[in-house]
């Protein structure tokens, strides 16, 4: 939530920061601000919306501040409401601050400085640390950061200006991401790589309460004693169109398009002589072997994936999974042993309840292992192995390529964890994973069935509530398609087993009611038809996923749509694809900002 940057060199400051705000958008759009020294002067621009107002509202003013050094801000808001006078950069003339995270201890704060005679006039946590800085600042910034960091509780990541040093920016963290990225007589600091990658791929990932001063001509990082610290230098490999639109309507759209590549890419590094090998993060089929119990972890999306881990780990390899969301993982007091895995799935890698949640499990002493996007976030750092999935960036808040991507590695452990277990034999594993590499090019006949999911859209988009039904994995996929429906296109859903329907649900039903059946499973098949017979007799409105052989008249549906025949345990991957674009093409009907759909941030780095 909320991105941060900020840029030292000879460019024209502003439109660095604007366009590596850009980048950003996707972790908070409440609004957007920039603090540029001008004249010896830091001088600030913000309001409320998205970037694209503040660049407006700078172009209308003529006011967009001139100079080669600063800090910029997009926000999602926590403490006090999206408004211009919440919106960052927050602070006075002499101390200027850009803040990602919440300070838990601000009401504190605030009313010893309000004793102190100091006045707000944002209801942000963040002034509270402005404030503070200003309180303590003595003409020594070093000693000022470190003051005031051993005060607040909470997490930051902060870009600081001084008025007294108008060629440097100084940086710290604690819980939230922060890179300091190095280019050639310039420097930045970044939530995350993308907003960096048009100038520069070489970067130091900044750990906690490290302090990062950057000058034009170079960055000097510090521990909290004032000793300088080497830090080694991170090389993003991720290619600038990467983070572009590509000639894409929307990055969504984007990025479902890149799923093949993107799955290609994550499993053929652990696949060796048709094997897998997860040697890369030290999982040896011994340690796989001895673990009685595994736990998977992750919020929204990404627990979706772990659900369908789940089945497709109890059923091939026979050790028991409990799935949870991390939210309630870290608060239910989980039974968690030694002899126990635990995996964490995460995109971003900086979810704030996933990362609680593993810090909790390394302290029950159980083997940790995270299956993550972004290298170097605070997740993988913290796991005692990580296997990275290889997506690239995922821009759009909504995730799709992140999911897939996940799915894969889902597949790849499960296997292998089967092998170790004795439950397959190895010319079985060879079999799975031959059938695994053959999935991208079942993904990209997925795609094509665009026009189709643009049909069925044409039929959701008046639509005020829906459901979606399936048994076993196509339940663990009708989840994801719900989130995806109501995340972009605000329509209320629900995802339900086909089985439970009977038990309550079905009295939702009314006349035209739109259900989303999945049936994909063959030893299901038969009982998902009998529960969709159920709902079309009582006027519901079918939209039937099912398997190219699968005979579904329309006395059951009124629209099907069909998919390449596949080994039943694959079809979550290529079933999710049609969810997707049904989602985005109901959100497009409806006029709905896709990319960016109202109240929500692609890193959720609060709790
Ligand atoms: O970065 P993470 O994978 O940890 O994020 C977890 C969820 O916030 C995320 O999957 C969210 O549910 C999706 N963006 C929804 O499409």
């Amino acid at each position: 939530m909320c991105g941060i940057v900020g840029y030292i060199g000879e460019k024209d400051c502003a439109d660095v920061l604007i366009s590596a705000l850009t980048k950003l958008e996707y972790r908070g759009y409440d609004s957007a601000g920039i603090a540029v020294f001008e004249n010896g002067k830091i001088k600030v621009e913000k309001s409320k919306g998205a970037l694209s107002d503040l660049v407006n509202k700078m172009r209308d003013d003529e006011s967009k501040p001139n100079g080669t050094c600063g800090i910029g801000h997009t926000r999602w808001a926590t403490h006090g409401e999206p408004s211009d006078i919440n919106s960052h950069p927050h602070g006075n003339k002499r101390i200027t601050i850009v803040h990602n995270g919440i300070i838990e201890n601000y009401k504190q704060i605030k009313e010893f400085l309000m004793s102190q005679g100091y006045a707000f006039e944002s209801q942000t946590d963040t002034e509270t640390v402005a404030k503070l800085l200003d309180y303590y600042y003595n003409g020594d910034p070093f000693e000022t950061i470190t003051k005031v960091i051993g005060e607040i509780q909470g997490s930051y990541a902060l870009g600081i200006l001084f008025r007294d040093f108008p060629d440097r920016i100084f940086a710290v963290r604690k819980d939230s991401p922060l890179i300091v990225g190095i280019g050639k007589g310039e420097n930045f600091i970044a939530s995350d790589v993308p907003a960096i990658l048009k100038y520069t791929r070489d970067y130091y990932l900044l750990e906690h309460d490290e302090i990062a001063v950057l000058k034009k001509s170079g960055v000097k990082v510090y521990d909290i004693h004032h000793e300088e610290i080497k830090k080694e230098l991170q090389r993003a490999n991720w290619d600038v169109d990467a983070a572009e639109k590509g000639g894409y309507e929307h990055f969504m759209l984007k990025e479902i398009n890149e799923q093949p590549g993107a799955v290609r890419t994550t499993i053929s590094p652990r696949i060796s002589d048709g094997l897998i090998n997860f040697s890369e993060c030290g999982l040896t089929n011994a340690m796989l072997n001895s673990f009685k119990q595994i736990h998977i972890v992750g919020c929204g999306t990404a627990m979706h994936a772990g659900i369908v881990g789940q089945y497709l780990i109890e059923s091939l390899a026979r050790v028991p999974v409990i799935v949870d969301i991390a939210s309630e993982f870290r608060y239910r007091k989980p039974i968690v042993s030694e002899n126990d895995l635990v995996i964490f799935i995460s995109q971003s890698g900086e979810t704030a309840d996933t990362l609680a949640a593993l810090r909790l499990a390394k302290k029950c002493g159980a083997k940790t292992l995270s299956i993550v996007n972004v290298k170097g976030s605070s997740i993988a750092r913290e796991s005692d192995m990580v296997i990275y999935t290889h997506a690239g960036p995922e821009i759009s808040v909504a995730s799709t390529k992140a999911y897939s991507v996940q799915l894969s590695v889902m597949y790849l452990l499960a296997f292998q964890l089967s092998l170790a277990k004795g439950k397959i034999t190895e010319e079985g594993c060879r079999l799975l994973v031959a059938q695994l590499q053959q999935i991208p090019s079942y993904i990209e006949a997925s795609i094509k069935l665009m026009e189709q999911c643009q049909f069925v859209s044409s039929k959701l988009v008046n639509a005020d509530s829906l459901l979606y039904i399936g048994r076993g994995l196509d339940y663990a996929l009708s989840m994801e398609g719900s989130l995806k429906l109501k995340e972009l296109s605000y329509i209320h859903s629900e995802a339900y087993a086909a089985g439970e329907l009977k038990h309550g649900t079905i009295s939702l039903i009314s006349d035209g009611m739109p259900v989303i059946a999945v049936a994909t499973q063959s030893e299901l098949f038969e009982k998902t038809i009998s529960n969709v017979i159920e709902v079309k007799s009582r006027g519901a409105f079918v939209i039937a996923i099912c398997k190219e052989t699968d005979d579904i008249g329309p006395d059951v549906a009124d629209h099907v749509i069909k998919l390449p025949e596949l080994n039943d345990i694959f079809m979550p991957i290529v079933t999710a694809i049609p969810l997707q674009l049904i989602a985005y093409y109901t959100a497009v009907l409806k006029g709905c900002n896709v990319d960016k759909p109202r109240n929500l941030a692609k890193s959720v780095t609060v709790e």
